[in-house]
């Protein structure tokens, strides 16, 4: 069925067929409900362990005090399951604070999940269908794994010209075709780094990221953004060895290279250019506080304290809080930025970054 909807939008860019694939409202994958979960085709750090959502409960309360804004506001994209504000809610209470909290979850389908998994917390929680509902606040903007999901333009070198990646379907059959890139905001992206690319070098361009920024900078009065995810600052993202880009696909576990294989069916996702984060705060009016890895992020805050505090100390405890601190995990593949709208600069840094602050790093080229 999506399908035959592909098919009639023929010939259509990636990042269109990658918006519909993942999003499209009846046929998407994620409006039928998938998410990542031990059962299902990949897994994020708030589906291992309610340790890593106590743990970040941590840093809000910091933040909660320093803003001491009496209409503080969590808010939270793309919540998944529901396990992060569940766990980032019980933590807090169980530490004297009452937050309130707005999920922005265009599904049906994983808002059914969300309540179900926060039925505790009822009365203090919100849903709102995007972004663009969302009155003004003031507080913290949370995400995990949100801009990963973002479609992105596919581009690949050939002949010293930049092409985007479109795709024609005809009897069911996917095909890509090459059209010259003219779009000054790809190029502006990729520069320098596209002239050291090899013949047949492909790689993506997220441009949606942009929009959104804009958005929440005309929502966000005063507070916090905080972002983790997976990805790489610029020059590594467009460095000439990653020839073949970042784009995968999960399938029931396995990461596949190929996103033509089950249209629908699977996630598709690329890593995160931390670099354009970074220079869309600028642009939008935050200031750029923080960037770590989460392994650093999440012992900075104390993980192995609140271990004992929110664990049965069992040895599958143990291995989930290995999995998300250790490079061998999710420690060091993602990253935690934080980024803010205030008034004044913070006299001190945050306690996530006591051990290392690398925003420098997303300075450099
Ligand atoms: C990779 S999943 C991560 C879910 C969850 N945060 C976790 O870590 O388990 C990304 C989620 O973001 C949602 N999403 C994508 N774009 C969004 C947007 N503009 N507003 C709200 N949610 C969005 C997707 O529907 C999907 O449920």
């Amino acid at each position: 069925m999506l399908l035959d909807i592909l098919a009639y939008e023929s010939p259509l860019t990636f990042e269109r067929y990658m918006e519909l694939c993942l999003y499209h409202p009846e046929h998407g994958y994620y409006a039928r409900g998938n998410l990542p979960s031990k059962k299902g085709d990949y897994i994020t750090s708030p589906c291992i362990h309610k340790i890593f959502g106590a743990t970040l409960a941590r840093q809000i309360i910091e933040i909660y005090e320093l803003l001491k804004t009496e209409d503080f506001l969590i808010v939270e994209a793309g919540a998944g399951q529901g396990f992060l504000a569940s766990d980032i809610l019980e933590y807090s209470e169980k530490k004297g604070y009452t937050f309130n909290y707005l999920i922005i979850e265009p599904f049906s389908t994983i808002k059914e999940f969300q309540e179900k998994t926060l039925l505790k917390f009822k009365s203090r929680i919100r849903w709102l269908k995007s972004l663009e509902e969302l009155p003004k606040f003031k507080g913290i903007f949370l995400s995990n794994e949100l801009f990963d999901s973002f479609p992105v333009k596919l581009i690949q070198k050939n002949k010293r010209k930049i092409n985007e990646v479109w795709i024609e379907i005809k009897n069911g059959n996917i095909k890509e075709v090459l059209k010259e890139v003219e779009d000054d905001k790809i190029f502006k992206r990729i520069e320098p780094y596209s002239s050291f690319w090899e013949e047949n070098y492909r790689t993506e361009v997220c441009l949606k990221v942009e929009d959104f920024y804009k958005i929440l900078s005309e929502k966000l009065e005063e507070g916090f953004v905080i972002t983790i995810d997976y990805g790489y600052l610029r020059q590594d993202y467009y460095s000439p060895e990653r020839n073949k880009g970042t784009l995968l696909c999960y399938y029931k576990h396995r990461i596949m290279d190929n996103p033509y294989f089950k249209p629908g069916e699977m996630d598709i996702t690329s890593h995160v250019d931390f670099t354009l984060l970074r220079e869309l705060g600028e642009k939008y009016g935050f200031l750029n506080i923080g960037f770590t890895q989460q392994g650093s992020f999440l012992v900075s805050l104390g993980i192995n304290e609140i271990f004992y505090e929110v664990s049965e100390r069992s040895w599958k405890d143990m291995e989930a809080l290995k999995f998300l601190i250790f490079p061998e995990g999710l420690g060091s593949s993602h990253w935690v930025l934080i980024q803010a709208k205030l008034k004044e600069k913070p006299e001190k840094g945050l306690k996530g970054f006591s051990l290392s602050n690398r925003i420098y790093l997303l300075y450099t080229n």
